[in-house]
């Protein structure tokens, strides 16, 4: 008997796994980004840490995101950590999505296009 629900639990949670773990990039997001960034997109220091949710920043181009991200910036008074040591490219490109989706059409330029 124990060993069936188990058995069941198992299967259960194998099913449930991919809706689980939800968006791939909101994950990263939300471990490695919002202490910065903000959960909702505001960033803890403005003007110093680009807020998307007033869509800072959004107007370059998804390959400048990437190479910020990736090899981080000097920034004027703070500067982004590079990330490739941490995160995979494809895990750049899916954070890349969340922000887009997520804040993308609060960007003023992404209006305008
Ligand atoms: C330690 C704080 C910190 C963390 C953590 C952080 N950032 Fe940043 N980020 C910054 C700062 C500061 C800047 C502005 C640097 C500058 O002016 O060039 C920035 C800039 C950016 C930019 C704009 C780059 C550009 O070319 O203008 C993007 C996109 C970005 N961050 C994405 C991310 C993503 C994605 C993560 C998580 C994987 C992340 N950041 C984590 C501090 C952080």
């Amino acid at each position: 008997m124990l060993k069936r629900l188990l058995l069941m639990a198992l299967f259960v949670g194998i099913l449930s796994f991919p809706a689980y773990g939800g968006d791939a990039g909101e994950d990263i997001y939300k471990t490695y980004c919002w202490n910065c960034h903000g959960i909702d997109g505001f960033a803890e220091i403005p003007d110093v840490i680009p807020s998307f949710a007033k869509g800072e920043r959004l107007y370059k181009p998804d390959v400048m995101l990437f190479y910020s991200i990736w090899n981080g910036t000097k920034g004027r008074v703070l500067p982004m950590p590079a990330w490739k040591d941490r995160l995979s490219e494809e895990e750049v490109w899916q954070v890349i999505r969340y922000i887009r989706a997520t804040f993308g059409r609060h960007s003023t330029q992404e209006a305008v296009r």
